[in-house]
């Protein structure tokens, strides 16, 4: 398995309310409780995520892999990159691939997800799990997975995204004010994940528990992306 180490860019966009070192820290926080909390609560997405790749095949590249939760799920025949940005949250996945002996994990790398370094068209399939909320420049990503995936290829994201109004949409705009803290935007309204993007979205579905979040799957059109 390889662990080749990409320099992380400092970046930050205006629209969000996170950056990249920020990011960084609260995931060094995140990784020693990040399974106890967060198995449970995403593990519905995740496992969407991971059944929509088994059923695609191919070559996989996980992005925000984090602890690699989903790792074990995948079919043995993928083969499997996973990057991230925290050398913390990609230790406690290097354990986890070594423990539950997944040779089907070719290489565990920390890197930028807005500037990957993989080859153009190298993978058959991308999944981004409950990360496109926590990046400074979702467009910046979109374009990475656009350049890394083949033509014809699928981008899998699952990820919770703003409620227009009630209860839910006022407690995401309390808890935006520490954003920063938590390591994600919890206002990122579902607009705003198209209008990054130059793929088609072939499929929405919401996923448990009630809904709270939606698994996407673009494809990156066979005869070139738009200009
Ligand atoms: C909420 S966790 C999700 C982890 C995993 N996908 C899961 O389902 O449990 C978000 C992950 O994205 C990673 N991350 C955040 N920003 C990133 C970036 N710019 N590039 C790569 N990974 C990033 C974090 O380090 C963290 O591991």
């Amino acid at each position: 398995m390889s662990e080749g180490i990409s320099k992380p860019r400092n970046n930050a966009c205006d629209e969000s309310t996170v950056s990249l070192d920020s990011v960084n820290a609260a995931y060094s926080r995140w990784a020693p409780v990040y399974d106890f909390v967060f198995s449970g609560p995403l593990y519905f997405g995740r496992r969407a995520a991971v059944r929509e790749a088994n059923r695609l095949g191919g070559k996989v590249l996980e992005v925000g892999v984090g602890t690699g939760l989903s790792l074990p799920d995948y079919r043995r025949d993928i083969q499997i990159t996973g990057i991230d940005l925290s050398q913390d949250m990609l230790a406690r996945a290097r354990e986890r691939v070594r423990r539950k002996k997944l040779s089907n994990v070719e290489a565990l790398r920390a890197m930028d997800a807005a500037e990957l370094d993989l080859p153009d068209a190298s993978f058959d399939v991308a999944a981004i799990m409950y990360v496109m909320t926590v990046v400074p420049d979702p467009a910046a990503v979109f374009r990475e997975l656009e350049r890394v995936v083949r033509p014809g290829g699928k981008v899998i994201v699952v990820n919770h995204f703003a409620a227009e109004s009630g209860i839910r949409a006022w407690g995401e705009r309390v808890l935006a004010r520490w954003g920063d803290y938590l390591g994600w935007d919890p206002v990122f309204p579902k607009e705003r994940l198209f209008a990054a993007t130059r793929m088609k979205c072939i499929s929405e579905v919401p996923v448990p528990p009630f809904g709270l979040f939606t698994k996407f799957v673009f494809e990156r059109p066979k005869d070139g992306l738009p200009a």
